[in-house]
């Protein structure tokens, strides 16, 4: 009886003490904020293993724990938190060191947070004296060097960081953003309340095992995207001896979405643009110019995903030697399964491609010698002589072109203690046709002297105008020799310098301004990412990386700049304006003729199934790079209940019951029980 009233009686204490919380307006939902622009550590896997952070199915969270110095961090080995915390930190703490006391067992961290960027008191993120995640060799298992005895470390700054497995998700967070809210709350964490501020990740990022287990499971992607290719003059013609000159035009990073890439490799697509820029300007080659009755032809390729096992080059290289077409669109222009847009590359005779010359990593001025300088690799094979003869040639061109009103790289050949030329797509084609006759020019002779390799630091802080516009000249004017067959050099036109305009504005749209208004004359603006990624994302049928696209219609338009008729599409350009069939492609709503292509880049390993909707594994495989599918990716911050406010409320709650038990036994004094009548509420 009494308990059945007392009980009533405490509910309704119950509700009109929650009435009073919210009344107060404490709720946790509306103290939560998404932070925009939020970016992951990737869980990626390779053919053997899986690397990186781990979002696991459920949201992590934790109150924010900050590491600015050596002091937070040796305060967190000693004085584990006794709370879940997500560490808030920046790129100089991810180190194996750190992330070991991070991963303890009992260390209670949920998640790690990497500020980057420039707040309004100031950088907080400042670049360590060398960052590099990934490998000391890289593309050491697709290149050409697999089983040196003597491995060489061309990158012997890397940490390695990227191939520790982590159990916890890592995000990055810009201090543009509103991320600088998130340094203040855990600023104040530290100074006063440990767990006043919050922080939650989802991501959904878990995958396990390698590729081989995940494609036939279906929770990842395979990693790749579009190269381009082009001939100069827009033809190709199968009975000429060609020059290849390329570059790879993808980037990495620890957080894939922020790869600005601008030594590796954004400088090199920056450079090899002016060049063509200025060799399709007849102003700059002279007015009778037609690259279709040159004696070599050149050749210009950009290869996508190189950095994970050379995927562009690899499956180019394949497709130009063995396409098997099963399904041929009607007039054989395309090709439905497997899905080929052009069959151009069919009709390429790999023999005739037989010599190359590839720009890696050519962004930074020399150190050891004067800042206009390049290094030049060849491979220690059958063609070594002759590589070095290709080399000298170009040195050739740049001593007859040095004058005072043109700035031209000089060259030398690198050191021969390495084992040959360093990680690029060069060694592709070396191992398709060992005959070719091959030089990779770099910024660097031994060893790499970018210290942010793969990393976001690699932002063009460095970069230097016209040392770009020295390289490129000595391009420019090495192709036209060479195209032409020129033997007394010094008779290359003055005129052929690239425009140095150019090549500033091409740097500022590769490396930092996804949205910058060049691009506007080469597709709708709105496409694209806010931040600027060389990352090649997963690989998809129907769209391209924004540079994959730019690229294209960049070569496209300067080799035909004459356009036709209107398009919303390319099936709208299948025809000239005599109704004959053409091969053309719609650019910001006008056709232009073909002249560059597109071409699928993944792995040469793995083949897409249309019957099984699953991607077929080659029994010889060993190179295939995944990325864990992903969803739901957030990092919301949030307010943990207040103490003075608890203290307050408790006080509050408290005195309420207190107040509730006076009330309660004075009623019970004046027979409460026929007042509140409990017996009829009993019966019924
Ligand atoms: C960091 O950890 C990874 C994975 O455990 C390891 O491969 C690498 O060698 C470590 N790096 C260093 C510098 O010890
Ligand atoms: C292809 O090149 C050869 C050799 O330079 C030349 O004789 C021929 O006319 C060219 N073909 C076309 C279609 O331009
Ligand atoms: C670029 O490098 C040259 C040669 O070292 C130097 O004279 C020039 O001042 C540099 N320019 C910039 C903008 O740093
Ligand atoms: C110019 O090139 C020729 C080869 O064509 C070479 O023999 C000569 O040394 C070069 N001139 C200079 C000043 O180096
Ligand atoms: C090279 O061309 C220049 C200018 O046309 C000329 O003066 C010079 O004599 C030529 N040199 C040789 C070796 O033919
Ligand atoms: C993402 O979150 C929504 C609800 O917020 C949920 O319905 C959905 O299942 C989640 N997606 C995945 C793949 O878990």
């Amino acid at each position: 009886m009494k308990t059945i009233q007392q009980a009533i009686n405490f509910v309704l204490v119950l509700l009109v003490f929650s009435q009073v919380i919210s009344s107060l307006g404490i709720d946790l939902d509306e103290e939560m904020y998404e932070t925009r622009d939020v970016s992951t550590a990737f869980r990626l896997l390779d053919f053997d293993t899986y690397y990186g952070s781990d979002s696991g199915l459920d949201e992590r969270s934790g109150s924010l724990h900050l590491i600015l110095n050596d002091e937070d961090l040796d305060d967190l080995e000693k004085d584990s938190p006794s709370t879940k915390v997500i560490i808030v930190t920046i790129h100089k703490y991810l180190t194996n060191s750190s992330l070991e006391i991070f991963a303890k067992e009992d260390s209670k961290v949920e998640g790690v947070v990497v500020l980057h960027g420039t707040d309004q008191e100031g950088s907080v993120d400042t670049a360590p004296d060398h960052f590099s995640p990934f490998s000391k060799i890289p593309q050491q298992f697709s290149g050409l060097h697999t089983s040196d005895e003597t491995e060489w470390e061309w990158n012997p700054n890397s940490n390695l960081v990227f191939y520790t497995k982590w159990n916890f998700p890592i995000v990055y967070l810009s201090l543009e953003d509103e991320s600088s809210e998130i340094l203040k709350h855990a600023q104040e964490n530290k100074e006063q309340d440990k767990t006043k501020y919050g922080i939650s990740i989802t991501g959904q990022m878990y995958g396990q095992y390698d590729s081989k287990v995940c494609l036939r499971r279906k929770y990842c992607d395979p990693i790749g995207g579009k190269s381009v290719y082009s001939f100069l003059g827009g033809q190709y013609n199968d009975s000429k001896p060609t020059t290849v000159v390329h570059c790879s035009i993808d980037s990495i990073s620890m957080f894939p979405n922020y790869s600005p890439g601008y030594d590796s490799d954004s400088s090199s697509i920056a450079v090899l643009l002016a060049v063509f820029d200025a060799l399709t300007d007849t102003a700059k080659t002279g007015a009778g110019m037609d690259w279709a009755s040159t004696d070599r032809q050149i050749m210009f390729g950009f290869w996508e995903g190189e950095k994970w096992g050379h995927l562009g080059s690899k499956r180019f290289l394949k497709e130009v030697e063995e396409f098997k077409c099963t399904d041929y669109s009607s007039g054989k222009k395309s090709c439905e399964t497997p899905y080929r847009y052009s069959l151009q590359f069919t009709e390429i005779d790999l023999n005739n491609i037989d010599e190359s010359i590839e720009l890696t990593q050519i962004g930074l001025p020399s150190t050891d010698l004067n800042a206009y300088h390049l290094y030049a690799h060849v491979e220690r094979n059958d063609k070594e002589d002759e590589s070095i003869e290709l080399m000298q040639y170009i040195d050739d061109v740049s001593k007859n072109s040095s004058s005072e009103s043109i700035q031209v790289t000089t060259i030398s050949q690198a050191s021969t203690s390495t084992p040959g030329i360093p990680p690029s797509s060069t060694e592709s084609f070396i191992q398709q046709n060992s005959d070719i006759v091959s030089i990779v020019l770099s910024d660097f002779n031994e060893h790499f002297t970018n210290p942010y390799y793969g990393s976001v630091f690699d932002n063009g802080d460095l970069k230097n105008i016209t040392q770009l516009v020295s390289v490129a000249n000595l391009i420019a004017r090495t192709i036209y020799a060479k195209a032409l067959g020129i033997t007394n050099l010094t008779t290359i036109p003055l005129e052929l310098v690239v425009d140095e305009s150019l090549l500033e504005t091409l740097i500022d749209c590769l490396v930092t301004d996804n949205h910058c208004e060049f691009y506007e004359n080469y597709f709708d603006s709105e496409y694209g990412e806010e931040y600027v990624t060389n990352y090649p994302g997963v690989y998809s049928e129907d769209t391209g990386r924004l540079q994959s696209i730019f690229i294209r219609n960049f070569l496209q338009t300067k080799t035909f700049p004459a356009s036709f008729g209107s398009c919303e599409s390319d099936s709208d350009c299948k025809e000239d304006e005599d109704g004959d069939d053409i091969y053309a492609d719609c650019i910001k709503k006008k056709c232009y003729k073909r002249a560059a292509y597109y071409h699928q880049a993944y792995s040469q390993d793995i083949e897409y199934n249309t019957d099984t909707s699953k991607y077929d594994i080659d029994s010889k495989a060993s190179n295939v790079w995944t990325e864990s599918r992903w969803a739901n990716l957030s990092c919301k911050s949030f307010l943990f209940a207040d103490t003075t406010k608890d203290t307050l409320l408790f006080a509050l709650g408290l005195a309420f019951i207190i107040i509730y038990y006076i009330i309660y036994f004075l009623f019970r004094k004046f027979s409460i029980k026929k007042f509140f009548n409990v017996k009829s509420l009993k019966q019924n």
